[in-house]
């Protein structure tokens, strides 16, 4: 099967029970995308599929032919400079062990490009699929709102 990942396309051989959090890491190399949980509770091992965020722990690989997958490795600008909600969070703190981060930045992704300007009621529910065992929370909610003005580029 053809995965596009961060705009890039690969050809994978992978059994049908394989999960595309799997494939990430240890046939791509891109271990940004966290195992915790494998079991579709912590959110580490968001990705975005076409856009919307999704726990790669429980999608297989066999679902994403041609989908256009985004890890946090293709998030960013060209230059190598930070995406604003990376900017955000590097200038709201909101990161202590940064396990977490790479999950909760593509899901505020996700969530700031459905909704551009969120109460913090909204925020707070968009990203309730992401634990942070490091109770980062607050800083977490102030560094998303604080990127949804101005409005985002979604990545
Ligand atoms: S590792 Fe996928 S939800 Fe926890
Ligand atoms: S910053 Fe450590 S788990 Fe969230």
């Amino acid at each position: 099967m053809r995965l596009i990942v961060n705009g890039a396309s690969y050809d994978v051989v992978a059994p049908a029970h394989e999960t595309l959090l799997v494939t990430l890491r240890e046939r791509l190399h891109l271990t940004g995308t966290k195992l915790v949980c494998g079991r579709g509770e912590c959110g580490a091992c968001t990705v975005l599929l076409d856009g919307t965020s999704a726990y790669s722990c429980l999608t297989l690989t066999v679902a994403c032919d041609g989908v256009s997958i985004t890890t946090i490795e293709g998030v960013g600008r060209g230059d190598g400079g930070l995406h604003p909600i990376q900017a955000a969070f590097v200038e709201h703190d909101a990161t202590q062990c940064g396990f977490c981060t790479p999950g909760q930045i593509l899901a505020a992704i996700d969530l700031l490009g459905r909704i551009p300007d969120p109460t913090e009621a909204d925020v707070r529910r968009g990203m309730s699929g992401n634990l942070c065992r490091c109770g980062t929370y607050p800083k977490i909610v102030r560094a998303v709102l604080a990127a949804a003005a101005p409005a985002l580029p979604n990545d």
